[in-house]
């Protein structure tokens, strides 16, 4: 059976992390792994400088039609003038939303060999191993009206919108109970019901569902700012939070952190059954860095295993893909972002080097 991917690299570091991700291909395909056939494709920024839209109708329905996609990331200074609608994000917003992909799993994993690289103490976050669902399509990232007007004193005002309906809440609910008891069957749900009327219809939502359908998982609720509070104080206490769209970007960027690296994190945004899953790093286009070859590519390598493993139904070759890794990581060989004592600092094209040559050690050992 061949799969059909499309990789869609994007801007800044994108198309350097996405050429990693194109080695491990190759790498499986001549060693007898999964087999696919890829579109490749332009999104954010490059799709705008391309076809005049960062994401074009043409390339949406190639993404409509594959069984997945992987993301590089998108963004960059370049484009700091363009409109919203036509901005770098916008197409990767589009995305999420045309294919209804409302779930996202961000799984902020510490590696034993990364404990050393976190800015946390190693106590803290040793054996750490949270899940952070995240709604991803709807809230104030989409929420209408939303603008910039100018009032009639002639000062400026800008507004957006925070909205959720119960089934958006529900449907996103049932995926952080499902997950939770495949794993330490524990949620934590996050809002700022204290505050917002939405968040007070989140905690009611979930609450119910959790009634209804879920009693046998422990849910707790928490507000957003505390919960971002007890990331940093005692992260081992979770292990499935699950929150609304603006929240879930803010906090695992914070989970990332407590794993070593934004580097490191990896997601996938699912929707219905049939659709599509969309796989891309958590971590942004980095400009700074682009180019340069000192970005790491396991995030989106990660992510590429998240999409054998949710949306290909190869999840041997996932477990394979993660276990490299870890020979990698426990070997020294490291990316800029999580040098540490007595390891080695390789390129992006080193590190996916590395990972080529653990994956022929390890078949070389099981033959
Ligand atoms: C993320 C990113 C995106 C978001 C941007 C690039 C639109 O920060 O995936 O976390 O805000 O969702
Ligand atoms: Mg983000």
């Amino acid at each position: 059976m061949t799969h059909k991917l499309t990789l869609l690299p994007g801007d800044g570091i994108g198309p350097e992390i996405m050429a990693e991700v194109k080695k491990l291909i190759g790498w499986l395909e001549s060693n007898n792994g999964p087999r696919f056939a890829i579109t490749e494709d332009h999104i954010g920024g490059s799709a705008y400088d391309a076809y005049g839209a960062p994401l074009a109708d043409e390339t949406l329905e190639k993404c409509r039609t594959s069984d997945a996609i992987v993301m590089g990331s998108v963004g960059g200074p370049k484009w700091d003038g363009v409109d919203y609608n036509l901005r770098p994000e916008a197409g990767l917003l589009r995305l999420r939303k045309e294919l209804d992909l409302f779930a996202n799993l961000r799984p902020a994993l510490v590696f034993d060999a990364l404990v050393e690289a976190s800015t946390l103490k190693p106590e803290i976050v040793k054996g750490l191993d949270i899940l952070i669902v995240r709604e991803l399509t709807g809230g104030v990232y989409f929420g209408e009206p939303r603008g910039i007007e100018t009032l009639e004193n002639g000062e400026r005002r800008g507004f957006n919108t925070q909205t959720y309906t119960t089934s958006e809440i529900r449907r996103v609910g049932r995926v952080a109970f499902e997950l939770a008891r495949k794993r330490s069957n524990r949620v934590t749900s996050c809002e700022k019901g204290n505050v917002m009327e939405s968040g007070k219809l989140w905690r009611e939502e979930i609450t119910a569902l959790h009634a209804e359908s879920y009693n046998d998982v422990e849910l707790s609720h928490m507000y957003a700012d505390n919960c971002a509070m007890q990331l940093l104080r005692n992260p081992s206490q979770f292990d499935v939070i699950v929150t609304d769209n603006l929240f879930g970007d803010i906090l695992s960027d914070e989970a990332a952190m407590l794993t070593g690296s934004l580097g490191m994190l990896p997601s996938a945004s699912l929707g219905a059954p049939g659709v599509p899953g969309l796989y891309e790093p958590v971590h942004g286009s980095a400009p700074d860095i682009a180019g340069q070859g000192k970005a790491n590519p396991l995030a989106t390598i990660l992510s590429f295993s998240m999409a054998l493993r949710y949306s290909l139904d190869e999840s041997d070759w996932a477990d394979a893909i993660e276990k490299a890794v870890q020979h990698v990581l426990e070997s020294g060989i490291r990316t800029a972002d999580i040098m540490a004592d007595q390891t080695r600092q390789v390129s992006t094209s080193g590190m996916g080097d590395a990972l080529i040559e653990a994956l022929d050690t390890m078949k070389a050992k099981a033959a």
